[in-house]
């Protein structure tokens, strides 16, 4: 929760970490919160209309995060033996090229980061903890 220093009004966050996000695997959750942030930066960065290279930073930071996260994820169902993998590994797959296809849009300068995008990465996000990520909870703990 962030106050208005000048009003002191609570500022809602647009993606604002929530307790039951959390997995109970503390790495994970630490990464998971991680990631949230950066979506809740960039999605301030757009609203305050910064500049470009803010967001295309903001962009790769959320981008480089994620993917070495969905390494470290893949390398623990790896070691814990993770029955659906397989189906589980598909959906960091569609990120991966979503996120590839966002950078490289970027870089050529023909995204316009909309509230849309920024929309589509919180969802993916959520659904992606609450349901995929979850399933693996009992074969790790
Ligand atoms: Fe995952
Ligand atoms: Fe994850």
């Amino acid at each position: 929760m962030t106050l208005n220093p000048n009003t002191g009004a609570i500022i809602l966050a647009f993606f604002e970490w929530k307790d039951e996000y959390n997995l109970g695997i503390s790495l994970m959750d630490r990464q998971h919160r991680e990631i949230v942030g950066i979506i809740d930066e960039l999605y301030e960065a757009m609203k305050n209309g910064q500049g470009e290279a803010v967001l295309g930073g903001l962009l790769a930071r959320m981008t480089t995060y994620s993917l070495q996260h969905f390494t470290l994820e893949e390398q623990m169902m790896s070691k814990y033996r993770y029955p659906d993998q397989a189906q589980h590994e598909l959906e960091h797959q569609a990120y991966r090229s979503k996120t590839a296809e966002l950078m490289a849009k970027h870089e050529k300068s023909t995204l316009a980061l909309s509230v849309a995008t920024a929309q589509y990465l919180k969802t993916w996000w959520v659904n992606h903890i609450q349901t995929t990520d979850r399933k693996y909870v009992p074969y790790m703990s």
